[in-house]
């Protein structure tokens, strides 16, 4: 199915329209199909035409690749002839997902790049430059997905590409955003509760004593640092600096109350440590292999876990506009999420809907 045209285009409309009768959704009429835990068969440009604005919360999706793969004969998604041609047909469909997202929501596109003539095109760059040329959109984060396992080729003057980036977009700055919740297993590992000894902040104690603070500001320095270690005996704080007037150097920058005035109106400062590990835009994750797939291109389960909750809320709404395998519906319903799911093959549907119907509730943790 070919399908040509702008969203804004009268006639263009009326054929989408026409293709959207063609769709089959378990019998029931296109024009007002569920949202919720749904998977529909057909061309995503015209399913996604047909939903409202601002009705979903989370998209998360990889098209067809550049000249990869033939999911819908020579004419899809994929096989334009020219670079340009393909960018154009994923701004068609990402126009539209940005249209469909709420206020809050975001969208997750996941896009591979591609050699021709031993030439790298930076497939994913030249979209995401023309993607962010949409006035309605900003580019959030590119997180880097590092193959642990990239697929072996056999080239000799040439290193393995081991490396492919999610773009995440945002249609407001309102958008959902739970930064501890990406990764959120290394906090498991950082944030212990700590055998700290008897010693822990000993020597400031030392420090204070022999400093020039006046007794009133002794008293409440010593009540702070007393404070502090307390939170990080119990595990809360993972260590701390304390900078007493006279004697350690003034933190410089900074605004004013921030340090500076503290050490100024109080003699010292205390800087809580956090164990929280930084949360970096990079995600490492074998590529992924599921025993019986017959999907060629499928999403490692613990990368869209990983997006799913730092970008919604149980409930949400999550929708995959190029579902393949049904991994992000699979992994919406693990983590209590409503998803909605499109492909324009029906086969990929019915292997879906067994993976979502079979699916166990286990979170996945990295391990390497
Ligand atoms: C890269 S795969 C997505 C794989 C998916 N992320 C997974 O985990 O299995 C792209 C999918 O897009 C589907 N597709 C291709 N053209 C389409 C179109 N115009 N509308 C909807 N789906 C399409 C293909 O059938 C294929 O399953």
């Amino acid at each position: 199915m070919e399908i040509t045209g702008n969203i804004t285009d009268i006639k263009y409309n009326v054929f989408l329209k026409e293709e959207l009768k063609k769709i089959n959704i378990n019998g029931s009429s296109a024009s007002n199909f569920s949202l919720e835990n749904n998977i529909i068969c057909g061309d995503c440009n015209v399913v996604l035409a047909s939903l409202p604005d601002d009705s979903i919360d989370l998209i998360i999706t990889s098209p067809p690749y550049f000249q990869q793969r033939e999911y819908c004969g020579k004419t899809g998604i994929g096989n334009e002839e020219s670079i340009d041609e393909y960018i154009e047909s994923l701004l068609k469909i990402f126009r539209q997902c940005v249209r469909v997202i709420k206020k809050t929501g975001t969208i997750v596109f996941n896009v591979g790049d591609k050699y021709i003539n031993g030439n790298l095109l930076l497939v994913p760059y030249r979209f995401a430059i023309e993607a962010q040329k949409e006035s309605n959109v900003k580019l959030i984060n590119e997180v880097i997905w590092h193959k642990i396992n990239p697929t072996p080729k056999q080239v000799v003057k040439k290193l393995i590409p081991s490396n492919e980036p999610f773009f995440i977009f945002a249609k407001t700055n309102d958008y959902h955003f739970n930064k501890n919740a990406f990764l959120e297993y290394k906090d498991k590992f950082s944030n212990k509760k700590k055998n700290v000894g008897n010693d822990i902040g000993k020597k400031y104690f030392g420090l204070i004593d022999k400093s020039d603070l006046s007794n009133e500001q002794k008293e409440l320095a010593k009540k702070e640092l007393n404070e502090v270690i307390k939170e990080v005996k119990a595990g809360n704080v993972d260590s701390f600096r304390m900078k007493i007037k006279g004697l350690h150097a003034l933190p410089y920058g900074g605004q004013a109350g921030g340090r500076l005035t503290q050490i100024e109106n109080n003699g010292f400062t205390i800087i809580k440590i956090y164990g929280n590990s930084m949360r970096m835009d990079f995600i490492e994750s074998c590529v992924e292999s599921i025993k019986g797939n017959i999907h060629p291109a499928v999403f490692p389960e613990f990368i869209i876990q990983e997006f799913i909750k730092m970008l919604s809320n149980e409930n949400d709404i999550v929708l995959d506009p190029f579902l393949g395998s049904g991994t992000t519906a699979v992994v919406a319903k693990k983590l209590n999420r409503k998803y909605f799911g499109i492909d324009i093959h029906q086969e990929y549907i019915e292997y879906a809907n067994e993976r979502i119907n079979n699916c166990d509730t286990e979170i996945m943790e990295m391990f390497v």
